[in-house]
């Protein structure tokens, strides 16, 4: 009696589970995150140290050497000793960048970021940002997810400037309280930074760049891989 009930509960179970055939799922979507702004990099690569097939596909090393980074919370220099171990997928060509390099905020702070993640349809690459820092002001940045699209946007004959544009998930951490009960940033500091103007800044520094071409771009990474 037991086992029949246990056996019709199970079929019950899988009927329900049948009915949720692909393509006929009905309930609301839940309403998608926003997405937070959290700056606009200008990072300059060098040329390809060089490219190997290895056990992952075709891996291509491209120094990370210089370059910027502003948004309304953070700015800054990019230092010059990262990189990008970005590799092409054997089966479909697609490249997939993998770098890790490091900021230097215009207030002292270190963070060190790695991005990854593919060339997408329209050329452009979509990525993932993990940050990491000690700096108590750029705590926060540990707490967030991050996602950025980049393109690259000029060149000379030795080097290349990508155009990173990166938010992170609208009701991630903006500050951190420490178990000393203090938070950082500090809401006055918060205030400074925004006295600076970034907003001004960013519009300042951007106006004058050309919209990223996808093309270039396209034809820049054929010529790195
Ligand atoms: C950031 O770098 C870009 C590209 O090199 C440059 O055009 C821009 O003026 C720089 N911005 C700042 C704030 O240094
Ligand atoms: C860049 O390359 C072009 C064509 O190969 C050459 O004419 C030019 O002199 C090079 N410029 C520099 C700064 O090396
Ligand atoms: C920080 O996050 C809190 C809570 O999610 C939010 O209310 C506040 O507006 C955020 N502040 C900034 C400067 O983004
Ligand atoms: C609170 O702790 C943080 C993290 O350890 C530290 O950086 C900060 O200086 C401390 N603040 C005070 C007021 O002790």
């Amino acid at each position: 009696m037991r086992l029949s009930l246990l056996t019709s509960l199970c079929l019950t179970a899988i009927g329900a589970l049948s009915q949720q055939t692909p393509g006929t799922y009905t309930p609301a979507p839940p309403p998608p995150p926003g997405l937070t702004f959290l700056y606009t990099c200008y990072a300059i690569c060098d040329n390809r140290l060089y490219t190997t097939q290895g056990p992952r596909g075709l891996r291509t090393t491209i120094p990370i050497i210089g370059g910027n980074f502003t948004g309304p919370r953070l700015r800054g220099q990019i230092l010059d000793v990262g990189a990008d171990w970005g590799v092409t997928d054997p089966q479909t060509g697609i490249f997939s960048a993998d770098t890790r390099y490091n900021f230097l905020t215009d207030d002292g702070a270190n963070i060190f970021l790695q991005t990854s993640g593919p060339a997408q349809p329209d050329g452009s690459l979509h990525l993932r940002g993990v940050f990491e820092t000690g700096d108590k002001n750029y705590y926060w940045l540990n707490n967030i997810v991050a996602v950025g699209v980049l393109n690259a946007i000029s060149s000379t004959n030795t080097t290349f400037t990508l155009r990173i544009d990166m938010w992170h998930l609208a009701s991630d951490w903006n500050s951190t309280t420490f178990y000393n009960g203090s938070t950082y940033p500090a809401q006055a500091s918060r205030g400074a930074l925004g006295a600076q103007g970034p907003a001004t800044a960013v519009e300042g520094a951007f106006g004058v760049l050309p919209t990223p071409e996808v093309a270039w771009f396209a034809d820049a990474f054929e010529d790195i891989v």
